[in-house]
């Protein structure tokens, strides 16, 4: 059945939980999800050693609680990695929370701490990940929230001098999400180091998001700060960097006294002892990835180190595979003017001059009134003016079918954007 077309009235966020909505509650035979979420496991399986601690743990014979912030090993594990990638000596536990509900739950936990009196000014640019502007309306209505219009030709990242002239003593919080949802670009390490050093200068707390850490495609640099500013909130999940959305678990790296109201536990949940053996195993062997020459002697560390390293790279290079693949054939759509090449990760970002389009709102509805297909429209990452900017994602097989919930129909790269590059054009 043909839905009505919604106008887009509504904010970000609405917009996406309206096409959600739509795209979840509608039966469609030709359903192909371009829209994210699901990550089938066949095509990006996790580590055989992380799926064994799983194993271990519900197997265990010990069940109970974990104090709020996670035991103290495994906060040690994740500050050791953390001083590991940052080449600096800076962390101990104390500075680690793990997170149950995720880089969702990280990213509301620091702004009700640094916006604890509903004041103050937060700065953003857009496009970017919908949680924050949305957040802000709902909880913290009277914060100033300061948006930075991100360009194309900068690859929608802040530019350091539209960070210098938005920044101020006003501004509590700048928010930057490296690598960028929705467009898989990242800050180098030159430019992230200044954005902090900027930041510092106001004393302004930086959230940096880095969901989508792991996600870097080879030989692109890997952006990541040494820097020692006490302000500096670092966010990861597994969510992205394991593809587990299912854990809806996530880390923190922040000063104890901004986790010290964490620490007192009783209003948060427990982050949950069944992961604390694929948290620990994971950990370990991230830190161990970050070594040249990693010395392991038993045989069976370096076979399941030989396993880990193999299937994360695999993992990335079949995102990397089935970007290029669509890349390549939308390169040739004539209704599709700019497609903007990704540094990581499963989704790409490109713009459409479809002739008589209204807005990305609209056009993806027609989308998948037409075709089956969901998709993003740029909208929902916050950007206003040029409507046509759509975000595909493409965490799925290149042209097997993949059934992953009982009942949904099948999606696949090769189909979809077959479907894609026929309607617009
Ligand atoms: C940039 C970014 N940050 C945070 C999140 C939220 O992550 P989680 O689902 O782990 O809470 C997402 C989810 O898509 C994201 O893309």
């Amino acid at each position: 059945m043909t839905q009505k077309i919604k106008k887009p009235e509504c904010e970000p966020y609405q917009q996406f939980s309206y096409l959600m909505n739509l795209f979840h509650g509608t039966y469609r035979s030709d359903y192909t999800n371009f829209a994210g979420a699901s990550i089938p496991l066949d095509v990006f399986p996790n580590p055989e050693c992380l799926i064994e601690e799983l194993h271990k743990s519900i197997t265990n014979n010990v069940a109970g609680y974990v104090s709020s912030l996670g035991t103290k090993e495994i906060r040690e594990i994740i500050a050791n990695y953390e001083n590991t990638r940052t080449n600096n000596e800076r962390y101990s536990f104390e500075n680690v929370a793990l997170i149950p509900g995720s880089a969702t739950e990280a990213i509301s936990y620091a702004f009700d701490r640094i916006f604890h009196d509903n004041k103050g000014e937060l700065l953003i640019s857009l496009p970017n990940y919908w949680l924050p502007l949305e957040y802000m309306k709902r909880k913290l209505p009277k914060v100033a929230v300061r948006k930075i219009h991100a360009t194309a030709e900068n690859n929608f990242l802040p530019s350091i001098e539209q960070i210098r002239n938005n920044l101020s003593e006003k501004t509590r919080a700048l928010f930057i999400c490296n690598p960028l949802n929705p467009s898989g670009r990242a800050h180098s390490n030159e430019e992230l180091e200044k954005i902090i050093s900027i930041a510092a200068q106001h004393g302004t707390y930086v959230i940096l998001d880095e969901s989508c850490y792991d996600q870097m495609y080879p030989g692109n640099k890997t952006p990541c700060t040494q820097s020692n500013y006490e302000k500096l909130i670092i966010i990861r999940t597994w969510s992205k960097d394991r593809g587990r959305p299912d854990f809806n678990l996530g880390y923190m790296i922040a000063s104890p006294e901004l986790l010290e109201e964490r620490s007192k536990g009783v209003l948060y949940d427990d982050p949950g002892r069944i992961f604390l053996g694929f948290i620990k195993k994971d950990m370990q062997m991230r830190t161990l990835m970050l070594k040249e020459k990693p010395s392991l002697e038993k045989d069976k560390e370096k076979s399941e180190f030989k396993d880990y390293k193999e299937t994360i790279n695999s993992n990335i290079s079949t995102f990397r595979r089935n970007v290029e693949y669509a890349m390549k054939r939308l390169r040739s759509c004539k209704n599709i003017d700019q497609i903007l090449e990704p540094e990581g990760g499963f989704t790409l970002f490109f713009h459409t001059n479809h002739p008589g389009i209204q807005s990305g709102f609209q056009l993806v509805q027609e989308l998948f009134n037409a075709t089956g297909l969901t998709a993003l429209p740029g909208s929902v990452f916050g950007m206003n003016g040029d409507p046509t900017w759509m975000r595909i994602s493409l965490a799925w097989e290149l042209n097997k079918p993949n059934t992953i919930d009982k009942g949904a129909p099948k999606t696949y790269v090769d189909d979809g954007i077959g479907k894609l590059i026929e309607f617009l054009e």
